[in-house]
């Protein structure tokens, strides 16, 4: 037991400053002070400042935050203040963990790093942090696909049934081993390669040579159509797309099949309804035999949707298509319960006024109804101001990692129950690859220095798989560069969507 200092000045309850003289004392880390009623009480340092004083000695000056002490099962706050000038004390382990109600205990869960400041690691529980849904929001470059990934890692170790909607085709990675020793020393990490757990599947397979080839099923019915359809159908072309439907009705048939059939119709109506459906034609993603719902959600299997290089528009029809193809899926049994990790929310659930998505009203019901069936949506965000504030709000484990926006720390705020000014403050000082954990899965809110990958992150492997694509492919010609590839088919379809909209 290191004594830090001791209290300064006037003490309240919950806040109250400490004259350091430990001056190796770090903002954030924990301390503890005894209380004269309630026996040892924890605290964390919030902020500090040094400067000199009269006399030109220097003084080290903290502001603390008082956790709680624990009684029986509960956390709870001193009624009354500490002694002014009380001695104040390095927090042990043992009191830390048993306060913020930290495990010990490693069955069922997840190793995602170190608690900050402290030498002590940290666990989630699998169930209570996906169990109802997970948000995962920073800023660009702070560290949100990195801990995903850890996340992912660490939920393949645990046989969870995975699937990832990748925009960037960065996890791809989990397949390869980290070469990081050093860092991998710092937090007992054993590199590892999870290849024959990662299935992948693209919708464009030339910038993705790797992956198999995404095709998904195209029995839809009338309400999903309309849905998914590039351009909002009429009543009459409604009435002639489920007069062709039900014509179809028990018959296994194609994409194709429905356009022969839409196209015999006695109608005007006809016309719009067949330039939608060949806008979803031309997607690509319909043609030809399409994945069983079994073999996209298995446990311990990751499966990989690897949007990279594909036009916005048939993103969404994606992950449109496919959260309903699984949403109806686990709803009857068919599949077992899985996380669904949705990269770029904010493109594929928006806020209302920043763009519409076709995929967002399944996406809404899946946050509001998918837990009950073990849907596990997991959505990750660089703009938590524009992602759908019912999904956000329908996540009850937030990690957050830096964030500097205030609209987006507004939205946030709104998102968390009990959000306090400090843990404001506290994400926007956080360092790259820390993160502040709330919510269903911690007691009391944590903040994590968040583990090395067991793989490696992505930016290397994408740049290896790009290279490699373009010394095999030469006669494809260009330079493949991230979003801006765009598939001849999908390029139609961008056209044709220009034709609708512009009309
Ligand atoms: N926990 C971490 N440990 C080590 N490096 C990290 C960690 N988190 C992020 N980084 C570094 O920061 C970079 C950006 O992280 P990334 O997760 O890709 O950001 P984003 O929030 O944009 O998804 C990574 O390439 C990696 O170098
Ligand atoms: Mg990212």
């Amino acid at each position: 037991m290191k004594q830090v200092g001791k209290i300064h000045g006037p003490v309240k309850p919950t806040t109250f400053q400490i004259l350091l003289s430990d001056l190796s004392t770090e903002r954030g880390s924990y301390i503890k002070v005894n209380h004269d009623v309630y026996g040892w009480v924890l605290a964390k340092i919030e902020s500090m400042k040094r400067y000199l004083d009269d006399f030109d000695d220097e003084v080290m000056l903290a502001e603390a935050r008082t956790v709680g002490y624990k009684r029986d099962d509960n956390v709870l706050i001193p009624k009354t203040p500490f002694k002014p000038g009380e001695k104040v004390y390095t927090a042990d382990k043992s009191l830390i963990m048993s306060i913020l109600g930290l495990r010990r205990d490693k069955k069922d869960s997840m190793y995602i790093g170190m608690l900050e400041g402290h030498d002590i690691p940290v666990y989630l529980d699998v169930k209570k942090t996906i169990g109802k849904h997970t948000s995962v929001l920073a800023k660009t470059g702070a560290g949100k696909s990195y801990t995903v990934a850890v996340l992912l890692e660490e939920l393949i170790k645990n046989d969870v049934a995975i699937v990832i909607i990748d925009p960037h085709g960065e996890y791809g990675s989990l397949r390869i081993e980290n070469d990081d020793y050093d860092a991998m020393l710092k937090y007992n990490i054993k590199a590892a390669s999870y290849a024959d757990k990662v299935v992948e599947y693209a919708t464009n397979r030339r910038v993705n040579p790797n992956a198999g080839k995404l095709i998904l099923p195209s029995d839809f019915d009338l309400i999903e159509l309309t849905e998914i359809m590039p351009m909002s159908l009429g009543d009459r072309q409604k009435s002639t797309l489920y007069s062709a439907l039900r014509d179809l009705e028990g018959e296994r048939y194609t994409l194709k099949d429905l356009m022969v059939r839409v196209e015999q119709e006695p109608t005007q109506a006809k016309w719009k309804v067949m330039s939608g459906l060949e806008g979803l034609d031309e997607s690509g993603i319909f043609e030809g035999d399409p994945i069983a719902l079994e073999d996209l959600v298995q446990k311990g299997q990751a499966t990989i949707i690897n949007l990279l290089g594909t036009e916005h528009h048939i993103q969404e029809l994606v992950v449109a298509k496919l959260a309903r193809m699984l949403f109806d899926g686990i709803r009857v049994g068919k599949i077992p319960e899985f996380f669904f990790l949705v990269e770029e929310a904010h493109n594929f659930c928006p806020e209302r006024g920043f763009g519409d998505s076709i995929s967002s009203s399944i996406l809404r019901d899946i946050a509001s109804e998918g837990r009950k069936f073990g849907f596990h949506l997991c959505v990750v965000s660089q703009r938590p101001a524009r992602v759908d504030k019912n999904v956000l709000s329908q996540c009850n484990t937030q990690i957050i990692l830096k964030v500097t926006n205030p609209n987006d720390l507004r939205a946030i705020s709104h998102s968390i129950e009990g959000f306090t000014p400090g843990m404001e403050k506290e994400i926007r000082q956080l360092s790259v690859g820390h993160a502040l954990i709330v919510g269903e899965s911690v007691e009391q809110p944590i903040t994590v220095d968040i583990r090395v990958r067991e793989t490696k992150h992505h930016t290397s492997h994408v740049r290896a798989m790009v290279a490699e694509q373009s010394s095999d492919e030469d006669d494809v010609g260009g330079t493949f560069s991230g979003e801006d590839i765009v598939e001849g088919s999908s390029s139609s379809f961008l056209r044709l969507l220009k034709r609708i909209f512009l009309k």
